[in-house]
């Protein structure tokens, strides 16, 4: 295995199609107009010495090593910032140019610490290769004079470092910051002789605004910027393309190793997603594979208050298969059940569901989804005929306004995030629904058009009367439907939405919104271009989640923004596999590719290959699954990579849920929460362990490769697989390769999928099948799936959960760039330093009305239950509104949390909880509990040592 080289074309690609020809060294080459002398040099190969120039950014033309000769001209022109031009003649390599190059190279290195063999970038350093390529071999100038080698080094980054001596002031760094990541967090201090990069203020890194993305690093052609793996490690020596597991963006890095250890995940540039940025997570924080806490023997116990025992994997998966023959026998087939995981490779999720349809027989599955994004799977199934987004990401930058609902992109998608800034830094307009000012509403460079700050809860209203503005304005796209839509569910429709009880006015008093404000959003959303919509889980998960994304999909359809470049309804997915797990077949009610169980022959097919007969019936929600545990149904669970006793809503419930189980599986990297009630514990994998595909929110279905060997001795499908055997069902796959060809034989929009086609293209977007070989980037071209689009009427319903006199405020949740979701894996890595705690964030004006101060412990009681954090005075949530993120367990934001949920889909409704704030001392007694019950997890695993 060797490095994975990338080639560096030094300016962007011009998207020109007009071609020019012109002559470099001799050699006629045509390249689109716009492109820069040094890419179309690039092009054939002949690479022009460079060290400003790199090709994710924008050319700058301040480093003159690039210099070239155009015969006419007189000077020497930077070949990366002059276009090419028909009929001009180049030349790159005359004596004159070399002696130009081989000066300039000779003035940095004279002021460059010369300790290149034990620099931790020896071998991987651009400004020690250019000196190569100019041939300089020694320096006339001495370090007597002023220089900049006793400069200091900013350790304060927990990843990276920045030795400033080593600086060469390109300004890669700080373009890689403006340009690519949108953050403005670095400048260049200082002039002439004195300059030097500068984050923020003067300040160390860790304290400045940079949110650790990495494209500083990942820009800079010297060790200035290096990460610190490079000095603890050494530098790679070879390298693996795979897939980040963190966020549905779905992030393309090569994992570059050294002997078998990760020195680091370098964003890739053909990665179709994230077109080679990254965020903290992927980039850095993959350091929990092989987090001491990790897990690497099976263990069992016949109850939950023994101790754990280490045994084999053999006797674990025949503890676990006895036990769940025996529940089944004494309380029928369908006392047990399973739930999936989106962090799990598709084919993995694919073998649970099939697992539990095929060996235990019955349809009880479920998905960590089922508490996500399951409303937008219901919602734009219903509407488009498609459980999945309209576009893939580079549509962005066809967009000309753009509508983030219910979405933090810059914390929960951070590079889809900043492709959406740069669109917006390009001119394109903003409107956000959020009653959190987060931060695409304001940041650099950027301002909202409008921000709607609705009360949580009210989507439907604000939705609705955005529609209500367009019809009775007279902004609807009648051609478009007229054309692909049903018209008589069309005028329904905008008879319903016209009527004035829809009207911003009318619905302020529940929205709590500014009505001229709707109304401005409405009409720049109908009219100002290509309009798109971006949505999260401020959409969904809530009593109305799917009533919202319906709202949502008329609203496009309405105004004829769907079926193209630039427009279209785009959930941005959690979980970086949630699309894929549901895709799978994980809902107990459809089979892979979204056939319902009750379909005859969709069965058929599936118990032909599979060899077995299926329950038709569909089968237990996750929360039926814990009620039935509650009424001594369900005795029976195998949960694959989730931490349900965390991050599913009414804590107090789901605990007595599974302590009413007689054998809870659970297969996980580590001991977790929801472990603590486990009879066995099979060890799960990471990513880097293990092959397969994950599926992002894109419908991009791309590789996952083994970048080492499973620690714990398996991949998890092959773990399944040994329990599906020890059940007696056969199961006999010797790669993922061949699960992937079984869900392409079975599923319609899966049938051109295979390892071959994803080696050979990179990644495809399903549909991918004889209609579409090459996938579907945008669905719904010319055509609705499902046939005519369908607008249903969103009547808005207030959800039961009400503020009053004992709760008077509404929490609404949300997560933070550095951490992600229970924070299982990022807690295990240095983001901590970003974020060691949850907070609560609150207006001064409720605040103030409570006594409490920033800073100071607060009790957060709802109708479910009480914990206590700390508070911060935020001017970012209105009054009436506070806020928190979930990512450390000892918070228990669950715990607070109710019961309601969607109406369609049993989606908690996490995102609205009426609650109250008070002066606290300390941690509540749920919280000491928590402690208690950590203390005894890791007791239980030291003897199990
Ligand atoms: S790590 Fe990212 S945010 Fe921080 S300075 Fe570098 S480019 Fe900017
Ligand atoms: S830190 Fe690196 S990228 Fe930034 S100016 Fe210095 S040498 Fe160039
Ligand atoms: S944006 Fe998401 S997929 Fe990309 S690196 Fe960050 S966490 Fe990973
Ligand atoms: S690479 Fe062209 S001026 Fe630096």
């Amino acid at each position: 295995m060797s490095l994975v080289h990338e080639i560096d074309y030094g300016t962007p690609a011009s998207k020109s199609e007009k071609l020019v020809t012109l002559t470099i060294d001799g050699m006629k080459v045509s390249v689109p107009e716009g492109t820069s002398i040094m890419r179309a040099a690039m092009e054939i190969g002949n690479q022009i010495p460079k060290l400003c120039a790199t090709d994710m950014l924008e050319s700058f033309g301040s480093c003159r090593l690039c210099l070239v000769e155009i015969e006419g001209r007189n000077g020497t022109p930077a070949s990366c910032t002059t276009p090419v031009m028909d009929g001009i003649v180049v030349k790159t390599q005359t004596d004159r140019l070399k002696k130009i190059r081989k000066g300039v190279m000779e003035l940095y290195i004279s002021d460059h610490p010369l300790d290149c063999l034990t620099c931790s970038a020896n071998g991987d350093c651009e400004l020690q290769d250019m000196a190569g390529v100019v041939g300089l071999r020694e320096v006339r100038y001495g370090y007597e004079g002023e220089n900049h080698i006793e400069m200091g080094k900013d350790t304060s980054n927990p990843y990276f470092t920045y030795e400033k001596s080593k600086c060469i002031v390109c300004n890669r760094c700080v373009r890689a910051c403006e340009e690519v990541q949108g953050t403005f967090a670095l400048t260049i201090s200082g002039r002439g002789f004195d300059s030097r990069v500068s984050p923020g203020m003067d300040e160390p890194f860790l304290t400045s605004e940079c949110v650790s993305c990495g494209a500083c690093v990942q820009a800079c052609p010297t060790a200035t910027l290096n990460e610190k793996a490079m000095f603890d490690i050494g530098t790679p020596e070879h390298s693996v393309v795979t897939t980040c597991a963190y966020c549905g963006v779905g992030c393309t890095f090569k994992a570059e190793m050294r002997g078998d250890e990760l020195v680091r995940m370098v964003p890739y540039k053909d990665g179709k997603a994230n077109r080679g940025h990254s965020c903290v997570k992927g980039r850095f924080a993959y350091g929990y594979a092989t987090h001491k806490d990790r897990i690497l023997k099976p263990m069992i116990r016949a109850s939950i208050h023994e101790p754990w025992k280490e045994v084999s994997y053999e006797e674990a998966i025949q503890y676990a298969a006895s036990e769940f023959k025996r529940i089944q026998e004494k309380y029928g087939r369908r006392s047990v059940g399973g739930i999936t995981s989106s962090r799990c490779t598709n084919e993995e999720t694919y073998l649970v569901q099939k697992l539990i349809r095929g060996a235990f027989g019955n349809n009880n599955v479920d998905t960590c989804a089922r508490v996500c994004h399951s409303p937008t799977g219901y919602g734009l199934s219903q509407t488009y005929g498609t459980s999945a987004g309209t576009q893939d990401f580079d549509s962005v930058e066809e967009s000309d306004v753009i509508l983030v609902i219910g979405a933090n992109p810059t914390d929960g998608h951070p590079v889809f995030g900043s492709r959406m800034k740069k669109r917006l830094r390009q001119g394109a307009r903003l409107i956000v629904v959020d009653p959190r000012r987060t931060d695409i509403v304001r940041s650099p460079h950027i301002e909202a058009d409008f921000h709607l700050p609705l009360r949580p809860g009210t989507n439907v209203a604000i939705v609705t009367a955005l529609a209500h503005v367009i019809v009775t304005e007279g902004l609807v796209n009648e051609a478009f439907v007229r054309e692909r839509c049903d018209w008589d569910e069309f005028q329904d429709w905008a008879a319903f939405v016209a009527d004035e009880r829809h009207s911003p006015e009318a619905v302020a008093k529940y929205t709590g919104v500014d009505p001229a404000q709707v109304r401005g959003a409405a009409r720049l959303y109908a009219t100002g271009g290509n309009a798109a919509i971006y949505y999260g889980l401020g959409v969904t998960e809530h009593s109305q989640g799917s009533t919202t994304v319906m709202a949502i999909a008329n609203l496009a359809m309405a105004t004829g923004n769907v079926g193209r470049n630039g427009v279209g309804v785009n959930p941005l997915r959690g979980q970086n596999n949630v699309q894929g797990s549901c895709d799978m077949g994980s809902f107990p009610h459809e089979l892979p590719g979204y056939r319902h169980i009750s379909d005859d022959a969709t069965r058929a097919a599936f118990e032909a290959m599979w060899g077995v007969s299926l329950d038709d019936e569909p089968g237990l929600r996750i929360p039926n699954m814990f009620d039935a545990a509650v009424d001594g149904t369900f005795k029976g669970m195998y949960v694959q990579g989730e931490d349900i006793l965390q991050s599913d809503p009414d804590t107090r419930h789901v605990s007595a849920g599974l302590a009413a189980l007689e054998c809870l599986v659970v297969q996980d990297l580590f001991l977790n929460e929801t472990a603590n009630y486990a009879h066995v514990f099979l060890p799960g994998c990471s990513f880097l362990e293990k092959d397969g595909t994950f599926t992002n929110a894109e419908r991009r279905i791309q590789r996952v490769r083994k970048v080492m060997a499973p620690k714990n001795g398996y991949a998890d499908w092959e773990v399944t697989q040994l329990l599906a055997q020890a059940l007696g069902f056969p199961m006999d796959y010797a790669h993922p390769s061949q699960i992937m060809d079984e869900i392409a034989a079975l599923t319609p929009t899966f049938t051109g999928v295979s390892y071959a086609k994803l080696e050979e293209m990179g990644s495809v977007q399903w549909p991918c099948n004889e209609k579409a070989p090459e996938g579907t980037p945008i669905m719904h071209i010319g055509g609705f799936v499902r046939g005519k689009g369908k607008f249903v009427l969103t009547e808005y319903v207030p959800t039961d959960e009400r503020t009053g006199p004992r709760f008077p405020l509404l929490l609404t949740t949300g997560r933070i760039l550095s951490q992600y979701n229970v924070g299982a894996q990022t807690r295990r890595t240095a983001n901590v330093a970003w974020h060691p705690e949850d907070v609560l964030e609150i207006h001064a004006h409720d605040a103030e009305n409570r006594g409490i101060r920033d800073g100071d412990f607060v009790k957060l009681e709802s109708r479910a239950g009480s914990t206590s954090l700390k508070a911060v005075i935020s001017d970012r949530v209105s009054p009436g509104v506070v806020y928190t993120t979930f990512h450390h367990p000892v918070t228990q934001a669950n715990v607070v949390t109710t019961d309601y949920s969607d109406w369609a889909t049993n989606c908690p409704e996490y995102k609205v909880t009426a609650v109250q704030i008070s002066p606290s001392n300390g941690p509540t007694r749920w919280q000491e509990d928590y402690e208690d019950l950590s203390k005894k997890s890791r007791r239980i695993a030291e003897a199990a040592e």
